[in-house]
Parts: C-alpha cells; sequence; structure tokens
C-alpha cells in the first residue's frame, strides 16, 4: 500500500494526500473481489467483471489489479495484464462521487509504474461512443490505432482500440 504522495503522483494534492492506492496481492481480503466487481458493474454495466475475474486476473503471475482507497472505502479500479513485451488494460472504473479528481489519471500512472522494464506497448479496447474514457486514455498517451465492429453486445457498439508506446523503450 502507498499513498498517492508516495508514488510520485501530484496531481489535485490535496485530495490526494488522502487516498492510498493498494495492488491486489495473494494476502488480499476475499471481500475486496466482490466489492472491486459491485464497482465495475456499477460504472460499465453488463461489461462489469466478476469477483473471480478479478480474482483470476491478479493471481496470474503477470497480471495487475490497482485498487484506490478513500474515506474508508474502494472508489477506484484499474486492472490487466502483460505478456511478451505489450501490456492490456482490461477495466478502469471510478465510482461517480469521486470523478474528475484524478483518481482514473493515477491508476492509469500507476498500472504502467508496475509493467517491467521490457513492455514496450500498452493496449486497451473502449466503447467507441465512452467519451469521457476515450479523453482519459488520449490525456494519458494512448493514441486510436483502429475500429473493432460490434466488439460489444448489450448494447452491440464498436470498439476502438487504443495503443500507448512507452518512452523508455
Ligand atoms: C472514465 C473514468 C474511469 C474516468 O475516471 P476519473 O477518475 O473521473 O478520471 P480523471 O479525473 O483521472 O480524469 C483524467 C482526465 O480524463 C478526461 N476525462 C475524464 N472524465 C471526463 C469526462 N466526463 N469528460 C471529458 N473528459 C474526461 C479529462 O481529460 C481528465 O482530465 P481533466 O480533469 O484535467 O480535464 C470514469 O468516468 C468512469 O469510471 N467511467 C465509467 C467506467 C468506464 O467507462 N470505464 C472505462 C471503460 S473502457
Amino acid at each position: 500500500m502507498f499513498t498517492a504522495a508516495e508514488a510520485g503522483m501530484t496531481r489535485k494534492a490535496d485530495f490526494m494526500n488522502d487516498i492510498v492506492f493498494c495492488k491486489i496481492s495473494s494476502e488480499t481480503d476475499e471481500k475486496v473481489f466482490d466489492i472491486l466487481s459491485e464497482l465495475d458493474k456499477s460504472c460499465v454495466g453488463a461489461d462489469g467483471w466478476s469477483a473471480e475475474s478479478f480474482k483470476s486476473e491478479s493471481a496470474k503471475d503477470n497480471g495487475i489489479v490497482i485498487y484506490c482507497y478513500a474515506d474508508m472505502r474502494i472508489v477506484g479500479l484499474i486492472s490487466g495484464y502483460f505478456a511478451a513485451d505489450e501490456a492490456d488494460i482490461t477495466s478502469v472504473a471510478v465510482d461517480s462521487d469521486y470523478r474528475r479528481r484524478g483518481i482514473a489519471e493515477n491508476l492509469m500512472a500507476e498500472f504502467e509504474n508496475q509493467l517491467p522494464e521490457y513492455i514496450s506497448e500498452i493496449f486497451l479496447e473502449v466503447r467507441e461512443s465512452n467519451f469521457p474514457a476515450v479523453s482519459l486514455y488520449k490525456k494519458c498517451g494512448f493514441e486510436k490505432l483502429h475500429i473493432r465492429r460490434n466488439f460489444y453486445d448489450n448494447p452491440v457498439e464498436n470498439a476502438v482500440v487504443m495503443r500507448k508506446r512507452l518512452n523508455n523503450k
């Protein structure tokens, strides 16, 4: 567990002093996975992950799940994994009461910090209509690569595939 300041996060410092970011490990309480699933589903509906999915993602050697804790509750999460020299972000969600305070931006930065040095690119998919998320990813250095037609269900929608090339590679 680390505070935003310890992680070198400076944005919106007043609020960031009061929150912590935690990477899921084998010692994480089982209840956390249920809370992550509830948060994800409350943010993205049917696309949201189950507790079991967060648990299995974080149990992999190459899986990364980080949550943000503020006001004695979990208010944000990011998950993903890496393989070969690439990483994939699979979920990002922030409680609606805590948005536009820099939490997602800092979760993205922390995900990147946790990647091994040899990772050269990060990929993700996002619903074409999800303006807040596309804006977030662009701000974090991602560019639009291509469209995957009808990638999502409920409702059916195209996905935009986005990529970030890591500077240190
Ligand atoms: C997308 C989401 C994760 C952003 O979380 P957040 O903590 O509010 O984002 P941040 O405060 O870190 O925003 C960082 C930047 O992203 C962009 N951004 C975030 N929300 C935005 C919005 N509603 N409208 C426009 N731009 C937005 C802005 O550039 C913002 O920087 P700024 O505040 O300096 O303008 C959040 O809205 C959410 O959980 N949405 C529902 C779940 C979801 O869609 N997840 C992504 C699935 S692919």
